[in-house]
């Protein structure tokens, strides 16, 4: 009894007490195997109850100890003199990984440097003028609407809201500079949608813009053309089907052959064998104008491309989710660049 009390009272102010502690309880000629000894000479009736007491009081001192030793673990390793083993190897690195998005922007700009292209950036938070206005959209255009745009402020005429697209940062680098402008803008772009495994309220787009004297979409077809080549591999066709922007005239919409199940038709492709990479079109002149070029003697082509959509081609990710949710099962399947 007053043994269990001591133990149970016991509080080390160093490992050197821990220590003591051990010497005192639990070594070959401690208090406890030493009264395990006396138990022997017990008389029978009396073993069992003072046997049961005794293991109480083994587990207790052995629990104590361990709860001890973790509390002062490296001042008790001192304490024991214990040395480092030097000559073990080292513990080594986990490097993490690098995000798939990442990876595939990289790609992207590095193939589109070849070609001239710079690299710039705008702010995600824009103004009405340069995610809407300046590009031509008109005023009740439904993109504008509470539904897909994140709005931050209200302010008469000019709202301040998430950026919708990265065709933003085109109007930001037309009027801060005289053409020739050959860029593209990588960003995230943010739109008021649930989210699933096809849709989420942000994702990343790479938009490009050339604007130069004689600029035609013939340039815009061969340069999109070497470029989903140059990524996807030799074998990837690419059609381009009519569509409708405010910001360009004429429009499209940019398919590539189905990457994953090479055009016989699959979930990815909807078994049409195709998929849509990007939007693009040559640069209206009303938007030239906004931005204070010349639209009689400039011309230029744009183009905008959802790099989730080319990650999920190429690593054939079928769940929008996961690369937002961290998830190092997921994460560490990607390369590490040191
Ligand atoms: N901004 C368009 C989008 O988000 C894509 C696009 C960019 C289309 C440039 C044409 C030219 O869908």
């Amino acid at each position: 009894q007053r043994c269990t009390e001591e133990i149970e009272r016991f509080s080390p102010q160093s490992g050197d007490d821990v220590e003591a502690f051990r010497l005192k309880f639990l070594v070959a000629k401690g208090v406890v195997r030493s009264l395990f000894e006396e138990f022997k000479s017990v008389p029978a009736e009396q073993k069992r109850m003072l046997g049961q007491t005794l293991n109480e009081l083994k587990q207790a001192a052995e629990q104590k100890y361990k709860i001890l030793q973790t509390q002062f673990a490296s001042a008790a390793q001192s304490s024991t003199g214990e040395q480092e083993d030097l000559t073990l190897p080292g513990a080594g690195f986990v490097f993490g990984s690098r995000h798939p998005l990442s990876l595939v922007r990289k790609e992207i700009v590095e193939i589109f440097k070849k070609l001239g292209f710079t690299v710039a950036e705008g702010p995600e938070i824009e103004d009405d003028w340069h995610n809407f206005s300046a590009l031509n959209f008109p005023p009740e255009h439904p993109a504008r609407d509470m539904q897909d745009t994140f709005f931050v402020r209200k302010q008469e005429g000019n709202d301040i809201a998430l950026r919708t697209h990265t065709s933003s940062v085109q109007v930001r680098m037309m009027e801060s500079g005289t053409p020739p402008f050959r860029a593209i803008m990588p960003g995230r772009v943010y739109r008021n949608e649930a989210i699933s495994a096809r849709a989420h309220c942000f994702f990343h787009q790479v938009e490009g813009l050339y604007v130069d004297e004689g600029v035609s979409f013939a340039d815009l077809k061969q340069t999109l053309y070497h470029f989903v080549q140059e990524l996807f591999g030799e074998d990837t066709k690419v059609r381009f089907r009519p569509s409708y922007f405010p910001f360009t005239e004429p429009s499209a919409e940019m398919d590539i052959s189905c990457t994953i199940c090479k055009g016989a038709g699959c979930t990815m492709c909807k078994g049409s064998g195709w998929v849509e990479i990007l939007g693009c079109g040559m640069v209206d002149p009303n938007v030239l104008k906004n931005c204070g070029i010349d639209s009689e003697r400039y011309s230029g082509f744009a183009f905008g491309m959802g790099v989730e959509r080319i990650t999920n081609l190429k690593y054939e990710i079928k769940d929008l989710r996961l690369f937002s949710e961290n998830d190092l099962r997921f994460l560490s399947q990607f390369e590490t660049e040191l």
